[in-house]
């Protein structure tokens, strides 16, 4: 590997423990907020309990208890979302086995506000599949091609993802009916640093990650494009037998 690959992972890793340790740090504070939203809400409902309060009173205090419960889905998903950060760039983890359609889920989470108001969702699981790999890694894996999805989609367009079994492979399809890519890019995809976009927006590691990932649990990865048409990664991954 030449030394700007190096030079960027070990730059991506310490992006990595920064991340994780942001998401480590906010959740005490983010508990405390939970935790003091509760106990208003309980409040709320023992002074609205008060048979003497005026109507415009009753009112006012259901117009809190709204903001109260809005505020506790907030922060429900600022919790989530730092505990599923501090799982994505985990440095220790190493599971060996994990549930493709869990880390499918996640990724989808994590890229939510990216695909929401450009792309509809539409996910087919046959059956949840237990494979080799760690489950950190393959989220990244995920999330590289869910990106990738959502970048290649101008305005609107629809991303699927379909798993399936077979000859003891777990293959995950993600595809989209994006921009597509041009013939002459197909086999320069998986090139460190390859990229068609501006800068800010590509580094060109996506997909060299995703394939050293993938390869490294005894899997690969395919990718079928047509431009105008949309793009269709498959990525196979070996199954852990009788789930
Ligand atoms: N789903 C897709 N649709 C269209 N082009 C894609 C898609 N996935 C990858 N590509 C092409 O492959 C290139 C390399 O992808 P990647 O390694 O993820 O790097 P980056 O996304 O940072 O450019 C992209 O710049 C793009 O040209
Ligand atoms: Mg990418």
């Amino acid at each position: 590997m030449n030394e700007d690959v190096l030079e960027t992972q070990a730059r991506l890793s310490s992006l990595g423990l920064l991340a994780s340790g942001t998401a480590h740090e906010l959740a005490n504070p983010l508990s405390v907020v939970k935790s003091g939203l509760e106990y208003l809400d309980k409040g709320l409902e023992r002074v609205r309990a008060d048979k003497g309060l005026s109507e415009q009173a009753r009112e006012e205090l259901g117009e809190c208890h709204n903001v109260v419960a809005e505020m506790k889905e907030a922060v429900q998903r600022m919790l989530s979302i730092t505990a599923e950060l501090r799982l994505a760039v985990r440095q220790d983890s190493k599971t060996t086995e994990c549930d493709v359609r869990d880390v499918v889920e996640k990724a989808l989470s994590l890229t939510h506000n990216m695909l929401k108001y450009k792309a509809k969702v539409e996910k087919q699981f046959k059956h949840s599949s237990l494979v080799f790999g760690d489950e950190s890694k393959l989220l990244q894996v995920f999330i590289n091609l869910l990106t990738n999805s959502a970048q290649a989609i101008a305005e609107s367009g629809i991303v699927r993802i379909e798993s399936e079994e077979s000859d003891g492979f777990v293959m995950v399809k993600v595809a989209d009916n994006g921009c597509g890519i041009k013939e002459e890019h197909m086999k320069r995809l998986f090139e460190p640093f390859f990229t068609t976009k501006p800068k800010g927006e590509g580094t060109g590691l996506g997909l060299f990650l995703v394939k050293k990932i993938v390869e490294s649990y005894g899997g690969d990865i395919q990718i079928e494009s047509k431009v105008g048409k949309g793009t269709t990664v498959q990525v196979r991954l070996r199954a852990i037998a009788g789930r």
